[in-house]
C-alpha cells in the first residue's frame, strides 16, 4: 500500500458463508469506516478488497480462490491492498500467501479485535500481515455498521466447543466466547432506539450460551430479558444445538410473544449410526423427545433442520432412516448438503466414503420428499392469518413481500406498503417454499400484538 498518499482510503466488502459472517463484515465495516476509511461503491474502484470467507465446504473455498484470482493483477500493480478474512484465511493461514502471494493480510475471525492493529501494520507497508490466533475474547465494537434494514444481528456467543467429526467451524472460529448479557442487553437496547423492532441473536451454537458475568444469565432468560425491551416485536435466534435445547427456551417462546415461534434445530442424520460416527452427541431418539419439547407448546412453533447426506458409511438402510425422520418431524424448512471432507477434521480418517453419484442421488431424493412434506404443511395454512414483517418489494408489479414470525416467506398484492411496517394478511395459496396472501385491513389487535399468529 502507497502510504506517501494523503486521499482516503476505500475499501470493499465481499461476504461468503453464514449470518455470522454477514454480521461480522457489519463489524469489520464499522472498524474501518472508523478508522478513516470510505466505503467504495464496489471492489472495482475500492483501494482495500476484504473477502470474508467461508470454509464450511470445500465448494466455498474454490469460490474465494476464483474471486481472489479476479483482484491478482491490480494487487501485483500495487494498485489494491487484498485481505481474506474469516473462516478460510484461519484454516488456509500462511497457505493462502502461498497460493495467493499477492495478498496482504489474513485474519480470521477470533482475531478481530486486533484488526486496528493489523491494518497499521499494512499502513506501514508490511507486506504479509496475519491474525490467526484465538483470542479468549469475544469480538465487540461499538461501530458495526448493519446493512440490513429491518432484522439487525447481534453475535450472543462465538466460536465452538463441538467436535462434529466433519466441521471445520471449531478450528476456524476457535473455543466458545459468550458476551456478557449486560453489554448484549446494552446493545439490544440501542438497537431498538435506533428504531429496529427485529433482533437476530446470533452464534454457532446460540443456547451453547454462557453469561460470563457473576450473574450466570442462563440462555433462556437471556432470550426472556431481550424479548421484554420495550418496543421491539421480534426476537429470533440461531443456530441451537440440539444437544443444549431445553424446556426452558420452549417456556420462554410460549410465555413471550415477541420470540419468534421458530426453531432451526439441525439433525444432520436419522440414522444412530451415522450421528454416532458424526459426533452428534445425541440420538435420534434423543433429538425426537427435543422434537416433542417443541411441539407440545402452546404456541405452534415452526422447525428447521439442516441434514449432511453421504457421510462416510451412510448405507442405504441409513439414509432411510433420515427419510423417515422427516416423516416424523414435519420439519417445515431443511437446508440439505451433501458430505464434503475438509482439512484437520476427524471424519479425514474414517473409510468407507460414499461416491460423489451416490451423494447426488441420495440430496435429490431427499429434497424431492421433503418438498412434499413442506407443501403439504403449507397447504394447511391456506385460510389462516398472519401478521408480516414487509421486507422487499416489486413496486412495478404491485408485490410485497414478508415473513410471519415462525418466518415463513409470504407475497402479497398492494398497492402501497411501507417496507418495515407489520401487515395483516390471509393466506390464498401455499407452494412449498412460501405462501400467496391478501392484505387484510389493520386490525387494532395486529397493531397492538407483536408477534401474534393467530393462524396456527
Ligand atoms: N453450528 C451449527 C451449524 C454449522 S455449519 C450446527 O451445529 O448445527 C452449517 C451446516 O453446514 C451444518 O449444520 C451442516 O449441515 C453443514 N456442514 C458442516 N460441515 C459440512 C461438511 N463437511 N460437509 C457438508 N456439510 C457440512
Ligand atoms: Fe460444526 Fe458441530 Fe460446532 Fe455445529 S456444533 S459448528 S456442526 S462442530
Ligand atoms: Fe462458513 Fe465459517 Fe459460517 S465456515 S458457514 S462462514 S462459520
Amino acid at each position: 500500500m502507497d502510504t506517501c498518499d494523503n486521499r482516503t482510503r476505500t475499501f470493499y466488502i465481499e461476504t461468503f458463508g453464514c449470518q455470522m459472517n454477514v454480521h461480522d463484515s457489519e463489524k469489520v465495516a464499522g472498524l474501518l469506516l472508523a478508522q478513516g476509511y470510505d466505503a467504495a461503491a464496489s471492489s472495482e474502484e475500492a483501494d482495500l478488497v476484504v473477502l470474508n470467507t467461508c470454509a464450511i465446504r470445500d465448494k466455498a473455498e474454490q469460490k474465494v480462490f476464483s474471486r481472489l484470482g479476479h483482484f491478482k493483477a491490480d494487487a501485483l500493480a500495487g494498485k489494491k491492498t487484498v485481505a481474506v478474512l474469516g473462516c478460510m484465511a484461519q484454516l488456509e493461514g500462511e497457505k493462502i500467501f502461498a497460493q495467493a502471494p499477492y495478498v496482504h493480510l489474513v485474519a480470521g475471525s477470533a482475531s478481530y479485535r486486533k484488526l486496528p492493529s493489523l491494518l497499521v501494520q499494512l499502513e506501514t507497508g508490511n507486506q504479509r500481515v496475519t491474525g490467526l490466533e484465538y483470542d479468549d475474547q469475544a469480538f465487540e465494537t461499538e461501530f458495526t455498521r448493519r446493512n440490513n434494514p429491518f432484522r439487525a444481528y447481534l453475535t450472543i456467543i462465538e466460536g465452538c466447543d463441538k467436535a462434529c467429526a466433519y466441521c471445520v467451524v471449531p478450528f476456524t472460529r476457535g473455543p466458545e466466547r459468550s458476551r456478557t448479557n449486560a453489554s448484549i442487553l446494552a446493545e439490544a437496547r440501542r438497537l431498538v432506539a435506533e428504531g429496529y423492532t427485529e433482533i437476530q441473536l446470533l452464534g454457532q451454537n446460540v443456547n451453547s450460551y454462557r453469561d460470563p458475568s457473576p450473574h450466570r444469565m442462563s440462555f433462556a432468560e437471556l432470550l426472556a430479558a431481550v424479548a421484554e425491551i420495550p418496543g421491539l416485536r421480534r426476537v429470533r435466534f440461531t443456530t441451537s444445538h440440539p444437544r443444549d435445547f431445553t424446556r426452558e427456551i420452549v417456556d420462554a417462546i410460549d410465555s413471550h410473544p415477541t420470540l419468534c415461534n421458530h426453531v432451526h434445530l439441525p439433525v444432520q442424520s436419522g440414522s444412530n449410526q451415522v450421528l454416532a460416527r458424526m459426533a452428534r452427541e445425541y440420538t435420534r431418539e434423543e433429538y425426537l423427545e427435543k422434537i416433542a419439547l417443541i411441539r407440545s407448546a402452546r404456541r405452534a412453533i415452526s422447525l428447521t433442520t439442516d441434514i449432511i447426506v453421504g457421510f462416510p458409511g451412510e448405507t442405504e438402510a441409513d439414509f432411510e432412516e433420515t427419510l423417515t425422520l422427516l416423516d416424523t418431524t414435519q420439519y417445515d424448512g431443511m437446508f440439505s448438503f451433501t458430505y464434503s471432507p475438509r482439512p484437520n477434521t476427524p471424519a479425514l480418517r474414517l473409510d468407507d466414503q460414499v461416491p460423489e453419484e451416490e451423494k447426488r442421488r441420495r440430496i435429490i431424493a431427499l429434497q424431492a420428499w421433503q418438498r412434499e412434506i413442506q407443501l403439504a404443511r403449507n397447504q394447511k395454512l391456506v385460510g389462516k392469518q398472519f401478521e408480516l414483517l414487509v421486507e422487499g418489494e416489486n413496486r412495478k408489479r404491485g408485490q410485497y413481500t414478508g415473513r410471519t414470525t415462525n418466518n415463513r416467506v409470504v407475497n402479497f398484492a398492494s398497492a402501497e406498503e411501507k417496507l418495515g411496517s407489520y401487515v395483516p394478511i390471509r393466506v390464498t395459496g401455499a407452494g412449498p417454499h412460501s405462501l400467496v396472501g391478501e392484505r387484510l385491513a389493520m386490525s387494532v389487535a395486529s397493531q397492538r400484538s407483536p408477534g401474534t399468529e393467530r393462524g396456527e
